[in-house]
């Protein structure tokens, strides 16, 4: 998707969207940083946008591993199905779906890229729990977001919360990796 595309979705849907332009190399590589290359894995990813961080999970992961994107944007949507990618599952609905589709512990990351600041309290504590539910003791979930203002909120959630930073994004960007701290 060109940067206009992104752009022209997020000046219609800018609640839902949260940003006005898709994230930076730099924000992406970070992001997926934590993924491990050697085994296959069972990922989720929230909010995969124009599919600029699909694309660099895709790239990064095991060969037999398994992405499923769940994405309210029908614009969006549109673009992520046109990735031909046998491991990618584009699911067109709200991350607040994620148990109807995944047991609890069956899942080795969350790597989301919803607008948490700009989610209702209640629909953001419904997606953090599930998120919780459906990870693997050994999981973690992987977020960014461009100010701190969730971190009490993950922390209520998970039991490490590791913050990193990074300046080469339109803003800046701070990436959290959340583990439950149960191994
Ligand atoms: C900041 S954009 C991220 C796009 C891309 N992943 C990136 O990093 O550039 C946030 C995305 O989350 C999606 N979104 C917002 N609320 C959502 C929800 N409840 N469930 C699934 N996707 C959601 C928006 O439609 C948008 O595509």
């Amino acid at each position: 998707m060109k940067k206009w595309s992104f752009f022209r979705e997020a000046l219609r849907n800018f609640r839902t969207t949260g940003s006005i332009a898709a994230s930076s190399p730099a924000l992406v590589n970070k992001l997926v940083d934590p993924l491990p290359t050697n085994r296959p894995l069972v990922i989720v990813e929230l909010g995969p946008g124009d599919g600029c961080v699909t694309r660099a999970i895709l790239e990064k992961v095991h060969g037999e591993s398994q992405i499923t994107a769940f994405e309210i944007n029908d614009a969006f949507v549109v673009k992520l199905n046109q990735i031909q990618e046998p491991r990618l599952r584009v699911l067109g609905i709200g991350a607040e779906r994620l148990t109807e589709f995944f047991a609890a512990g069956s899942v080795d990351y969350v790597v989301s890229s919803l607008p948490l600041s700009m989610i209702d309290k209640a629909t953001k504590e419904r997606i953090l729990r599930q998120a919780q539910l459906v990870l693997r003791p050994e999981g973690q979930f992987l977020q960014y977001q461009y100010a701190l203002q969730d971190y009490g909120l993950l922390k209520d959630y998970f039991h490490r919360v590791s913050v990193s930073f990074t300046i080469a994004n339109l803003p800046p960007a701070f990436i959290y990796s959340c583990s439950l701290g149960i191994v």
